[in-house]
């Protein structure tokens, strides 16, 4: 018999199938989810590509066409997919919503995440699969296999927030992109990206939260020993909303043009608060060296020094004796 994990594999990709052909073969699924992906400027090769798709809202529609087709129930439940309420009636987690099937990197789908066509604050904009034995949402990238190959031969990796983000970016012609999708980014993904890769470009969303992620995402990369640039985007775009704001050919530009090192991010993201205040820049220069220090390699750190001694014009001494004072524990 087969492993118990291997049975989530197989109704997972059951379930991914399922919702394809939602999507393109069904009424509700072309009227309502095609349409809003079509409404939202993706096209057809890309919706392919990443095998979205639609789950019928009606309460069990899965759960039913996959138990007659003989998949148990015991294993649509340890996906998730499927959920037994208090009173044993079982109902899909999904329902209503526009679908995007998560593949670990070898290309087998372990979740969903999907999204509400709904704009009712009250409703949650995604709902994504549990934890399971074969859905280690820590471990885990959204796109990854999709984009490895280019990962690799270009030496570089996008990470974006969501996964609307992932799909854009492709469209533009990028494909070494990648998503944290329902985590904040974690060290495993880090170290799975660094499987491929030493660089790595954040390009989250452009409000309050994304820069607060990309502060506490740039630090964690570098601890790794990994390199990372920033792309910010304005007026609150995130990736995906840019794309289709400015066009393919514009955004790549803008991704060439806007990539900034570490330093300048975090200059750039302090100053605007700080103003003309003394102590407030002070801190700011402070931020900056315990971003440096977590760098592991020595050489590298120094490097960043010599740049953060330019570009805030203070004396380099000044920044090291700083370095050395966090990295042995005095501040
Ligand atoms: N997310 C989530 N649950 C939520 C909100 C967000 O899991 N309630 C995750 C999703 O993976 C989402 C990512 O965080 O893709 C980024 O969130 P957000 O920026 O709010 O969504 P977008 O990806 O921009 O989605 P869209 O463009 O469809 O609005
Ligand atoms: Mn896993
Ligand atoms: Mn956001
Ligand atoms: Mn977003
Ligand atoms: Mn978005």
């Amino acid at each position: 018999a087969q492993s118990a994990k291997e049975s989530l594999y197989i109704v997972s990709q059951y379930a991914a199938a399922f919702f394809v052909k939602q999507l393109w073969e069904t009424d509700e699924g072309k009227g309502i989810g095609l349409s809003y992906f079509k409404e939202r400027g993706f096209r057809e090769d890309i919706l392919k590509k990443f095998e979205v798709g639609y789950s019928p809202d009606v309460w069990d529609a899965l759960t039913q066409n996959a138990t007659n087709a003989g998949h148990k129930l015991e294993f649509l439940e340890s996906t998730g997919l499927s959920i037994k309420n208090d009173n044993g009636k079982i109902y899909d987690r999904f329902r209503g919503r526009v679908m995007f099937p998560i593949h670990n990197f070898t290309g087998r789908v372990i979740g969903f995440g999907g999204r509400t066509l709904k704009t009712d604050k009250n409703v949650p904009k995604y709902v994504n699969s549990p934890e399971s034995e074969i859905y280690h949402k820590s471990n885990v990238l959204y796109g990854l296999f999709h984009a490895k190959k280019a990962i690799r031969d270009l030496d570089n990796c996008y990470l974006a927030e969501g996964y609307a983000d992932v799909l854009s970016v492709h469209q533009a012609g990028i494909e070494n992109v990648v998503a944290s999708s329902g985590t904040s980014l974690t060290v495993e993904q880090i170290k799975l990206i660094g499987r491929f890769t030493q660089n790595i470009t954040i390009l989250f969303d452009g409000d309050a939260a994304g820069i607060k992620a990309s502060l506490r995402g740039l630090d964690m990369i570098l601890e790794e020993g990994l390199n990372v640039k920033i792309v910010s985007f304005p007026d609150g775009h995130d990736p995906d909303s840019y794309m289709h704001h400015v066009g393919a050919g514009a955004f790549k530009t803008y991704l060439e043009n806007n990539r900034k090192d570490f330093i300048l991010y975090k200059a750039n993201v302090l100053l605007k608060d700080a103003g003309d205040d003394p102590i407030k820049r002070a801190g700011i220069i402070r931020d900056i060296v315990e971003s440096i220090a977590k760098i592991p390699d020595q050489i590298k750190a120094s490097v960043f020094i010599r740049e953060s001694s330019n570009l805030l014009e203070i004396e380099e001494s000044v920044l090291l004796s700083e370095l050395n004072k966090i990295r042995s524990g005095k501040v």
